[in-house]
């Protein structure tokens, strides 16, 4: 235990470097009120953040558990850019991909909230008070992806071979896979849905890709030396984190669509408008953040008999 006169003098030493008065601040210690847990977690404002348009009970269920995937897209950034920031070795690096696959793990198996925990007559009333909107327009979904891996994975698969491999940022934009949802590639005209995500992150997301360009996951593992990139923990904590975004969770969510607006086999259109049966299945895109730590078989399979 430190003696009461080593924790003041480290005191004194902290707030004389920063010219304030120590003995203002300790007044400031009596007078304050203690910490609670409302206060620390802010429990009223996160539970009031709940703002449904309409009666139905299960519009709760989607807005909340929205909210709980933008909370732990939140925390898998908080981790990617620990390792974009720092040099870790390998082990630390292992350590933060399994924690990054951890949420994304949560977010996999809890999507059945989702799927079997509204009522579908429910679901397709409130929903229509929803359109223009889409989880198309999470932005934090679209960082993640930013910072997990190089541009050119994040490229429409039909102009992948096309461009150079080091794209960047304001160059890269229209060929994302995600204009595919919003764009009609023959006229090039963008959806309302598009038009209006681009106008409220579009600048964000270059400076955030460009901040990324060289310190995604992707570039970090590929700097490390080559015993580490040979390590078959990272590797297997890499293609787990992989597989389970871009096929696990992609997958959950389709099987979502599918259950709410595939019903008797008529597709009903998404609130976000896009042509979903398509978009959304990852064995058309092929999303994969790290190509490399895939076989040609494996890559050819991608998202088929899941
Ligand atoms: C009943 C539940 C859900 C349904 C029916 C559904 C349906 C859809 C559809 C059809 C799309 C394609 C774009 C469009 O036309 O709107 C989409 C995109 C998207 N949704 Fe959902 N969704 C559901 C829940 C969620 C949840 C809980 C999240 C979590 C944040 C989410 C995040 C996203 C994201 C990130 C995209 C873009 C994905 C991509 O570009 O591949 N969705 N969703």
């Amino acid at each position: 235990m430190k003696s009461d006169s080593n924790i003041t003098n480290k005191l004194k030493t902290k707030y004389e470097s920063i010219d304030q008065d120590l003995e203002v601040h300790l007044e400031g210690l009596l007078h304050s009120k203690p910490i609670s847990y409302w206060d620390y977690i802010q429990t009223d404002v996160l539970l009031n953040l709940q703002k449904p348009r309409t009666d139905f009970p299960d519009e709760m269920v989607f807005i909340m558990y929205h909210q709980i995937s933008e909370l732990l897209f939140k925390m898998i950034l908080s981790e990617i850019s620990q390792v974009a920031e720092n040099n870790f070795e390998v082990a630390e690096f292992t350590e933060k991909v399994m924690r990054i696959s951890r949420y994304f793990d949560v977010l996999t198996s809890s999507f059945s909230i989702m799927k079997d925990g509204m009522n579908i007559e429910q679901y397709n009333q409130f929903r229509t008070t929803l359109t223009p909107a889409s989880g198309f327009q999470s932005a934090q979904y679209r960082m993640v992806e930013f910072a997990s891996t190089e541009l050119i994975n994040l490229i429409d698969k039909r102009f992948r071979d096309k461009v150079p491999k080091d794209i960047c940022c304001n160059s890269a934009f229209e060929q994302l896979y995600w204009q595919a949802a919003g764009k009609d590639y023959k006229t090039g005209k963008k959806t309302y849905t598009l038009s209006a995500f681009e106008k409220r992150y579009k600048t964000e997301f270059i400076s955030f890709s460009k901040h990324y360009e060289n310190k995604n996951l992707w570039s970090k593992y590929k700097l490390l030396p080559k015993a580490s990139r040979e390590n078959k923990a990272l590797i297997k904590a890499m293609r787990h984190y992989d597989y389970t975004v871009n096929v696990k969770w992609v997958m959950a969510h389709y099987n979502t669509a599918n259950h709410y607006l595939n019903i008797g086999g008529k597709t009903a259109e998404a609130t976000g408008g896009s042509e979903w049966v398509k978009y959304m299945h990852p064995k058309y895109q092929k999303r994969i953040f790290f190509p490399d730590l895939w076989t040609a078989e494996e890559i050819k399979n991608w998202g088929i008999n899941i």
